[in-house]
C-alpha cells in the first residue's frame, strides 16, 4: 500500500522554486541579486486597516467565528460587489476564506468529480492546474501567445468545451501577463458560455483594482447577467490593499455552491483569522484612496519597465492593461549563445543565465504555461527596476 496519496503524484512541485532557490543561494553567497519574482505589492498595508486590526484585538475579537466569515465582513463584501461591480449578492451568497487561494481551492474541491474538465487559458496563475489535479479533475489548457495579446478567442473557447467541461477559470487582469479583457472581448466569451449551460465560470478578479488608464475592468456577470446562476466571482484584499499576509479572500455565488464550499472549509481550516477579517471590514468600508495612489505608482513603473525592456535586444514586451507584471517574449533569443557558451534553448535557461550572470531573478514562462517568455513583477521601487532593466539589456546584448 502506497503511503502518499495518488493525488499528490499528479501535482508538480512549484516550477518557480528552482529560480527562487538559486537566487537565495547566490544572495547567501554575497552576490548582488535583484528579485523580480514577488507576487505582492511592495507598499505597506494602509494605517486605517492596521488600526482596525489593533482595535479588534483590544476589543477581544480574537475567538473562532463562523467558518466562512463574520456577518459584518459578508455585509461589507455585498456592499463592495454592489458599489464596484453592480452585482447583487446576499450575505448567504458570500464565502470568506484564507486568501483567494483557499476560496478557489474550496470551490474546486467542492465540485470536481474524477474526469471533470476545467478550462484554463494560458499563461495562467501557477496554482490553477495543480488545484484541479488535486481535486481529481483534468486541466484543459487553452493556449495564447504574444500575437493574440495573451487572450483567448470565442472560437478557441467554443472548441475547448466538451460534455465533461465543468468550469472555465477566467483571470483578468492576468497574473502573469497583465492582459485585461475589454467589455467586448469578454462579451464574445460570455456569448459562447450562454450556449453551453453546463459550464460554470470561476472568475478570479484579484487584480481588479490594478487596472490602468484606458482600461475598464469588467467581470463576467456584469457583462452577461445570464451567467449569474453559474458564476463564482472571486476577489480578495491581498493585491487591492497590500494585505497579502493577512490572508483574506472572498467570493460571491449561488447559495448551494457557497454552502458546499463552507462545508469543505469547516472540515479543514475553519474560519480565516478573526483579526484579519476585521481588518478586511475596514479595508472595504473605509477610505479607498490607497487604491488610486498605488495604481498611479504601478502605472508609472509599468511604463518604465515596458519601455526599457523593449530596448533590450530581442525582447518584445507588450503593454499590459493591469496587474503588476509584464510577460515579454524572448522568441528572438532562442538558439543564441551566452559569452560563456551556454545556448539559450528555452526560457528556463534564459532566466537561469540571467540570474547567474547579471543577478536578476525573474520567473520563466514555462512555469505559467506559455513559452518562450519570462515574467517580471514590477512591484518594487523605480530605482531597482531601472537597474534591473539595465542589467537585462546588458545580458540580452551579450547573446550572440
Ligand atoms: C491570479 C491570482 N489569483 C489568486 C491569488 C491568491 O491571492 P490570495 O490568496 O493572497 O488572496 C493570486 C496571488 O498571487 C493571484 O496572482
Amino acid at each position: 500500500m502506497a503511503f502518499l496519496a495518488d493525488a499528490l503524484a499528479r501535482v508538480k512541485p512549484s516550477p518557480t522554486i528552482a529560480v527562487t532557490t538559486l537566487a537565495a543561494e547566490l544572495k547567501a553567497a554575497g552576490r548582488d541579486i535583484i528579485g523580480l519574482g514577488a507576487g505582492e505589492p511592495d507598499f505597506d498595508t494602509p494605517d486605517n486597516i492596521k488600526e482596525a486590526a489593533i482595535a479588534a484585538i483590544r476589543a477581544g475579537k480574537t475567538k473562532y467565528t463562523a467558518p466562512d466569515g463574520i456577518p459584518e465582513l459578508k455585509k461589507a463584501i455585498c456592499a463592495k460587489f454592489a458599489r464596484e461591480n453592480g452585482l447583487d449578492y446576499k450575505p448567504s451568497q458570500i464565502s470568506v476564506g484564507t486568501g483567494g487561494k483557499q476560496v478557489l481551492y474550496n470551490a474546486l474541491i467542492a465540485t470536481l468529480n474524477p474526469g471533470d474538465e476545467v478550462l484554463i487559458p494560458a499563461p495562467y496563475w501557477v496554482s490553477y492546474p495543480d488545484m484541479v489535479l488535486l481535486g481529481g479533475g483534468v486541466p484543459v489548457v487553452i493556449p495564447t501567445s504574444i500575437d493574440s495579446a495573451f487572450k483567448i478567442t470565442a472560437g478557441q473557447l467554443e472548441a475547448a468545451i466538451t460534455p465533461k467541461t465543468k468550469w472555465l477559470i477566467f483571470n483578468s487582469p492576468s497574473n502573469p501577463s497583465g492582459a485585461g479583457y475589454s467589455r467586448s472581448e469578454l462579451k464574445a466569451l460570455t456569448d459562447v458560455l450562454m450556449r453551453h449551460p453546463h459550464v460554470w465560470v470561476m472568475t478570479d478578479d484579484m487584480y481588479e483594482h490594478i487596472a490602468y488608464e484606458g482600461f475598464e475592468f469588467v467581470t463576467p456577470v456584469q457583462v452577461e447577467p445570464g451567467l449569474y446562476e453559474r458564476t463564482l466571482t472571486v476577489n480578495g484584499v491581498s493585491k487591492a490593499y497590500a494585505m497579502t499576509g493577512w490572508r483574506i479572500g472572498y467570493a460571491g455565488g449561488p447559495e448551494h455552491l457557497i454552502k458546499a464550499m463552507a462545508k469543505v472549509q469547516s472540515q479543514s481550516t475553519s474560519n480565516p483569522c478573526t483579526i484579519s477579517q476585521w481588518a478586511a471590514v475596514e479595508a472595504l468600508n473605509g477610505p479607498q484612496d490607497y487604491i488610486a495612489t498605488s495604481c498611479r505608482a504601478f502605472q508609472r513603473r509599468r511604463d518604465l519597465v515596458v519601455s526599457m525592456l523593449n530596448q533590450a535586444a530581442g525582447v518584445e514586451c507588450p503593454t499590459p492593461e493591469g496587474a503588476f507584471y509584464v510577460y515579454p517574449s524572448i522568441r528572438k533569443l532562442i538558439g543564441k549563445t551566452t559569452p560563456s557558451g551556454v545556448v539559450i534553448e528555452n526560457d528556463e535557461v534564459f532566466c537561469t543565465q540571467l540570474l547567474e550572470t547579471e543577478g536578476v531573478a525573474a520567473v520563466f514562462g514555462a512555469a505559467f504555461g506559455t513559452s518562450p517568455n519570462f515574467r517580471v513583477s514590477y512591484a518594487t521601487s523605480d530605482e531597482v527596476l531601472e537597474q534591473a532593466c539595465q542589467r537585462i539589456q546588458r545580458f540580452c546584448a551579450s547573446l550572440k
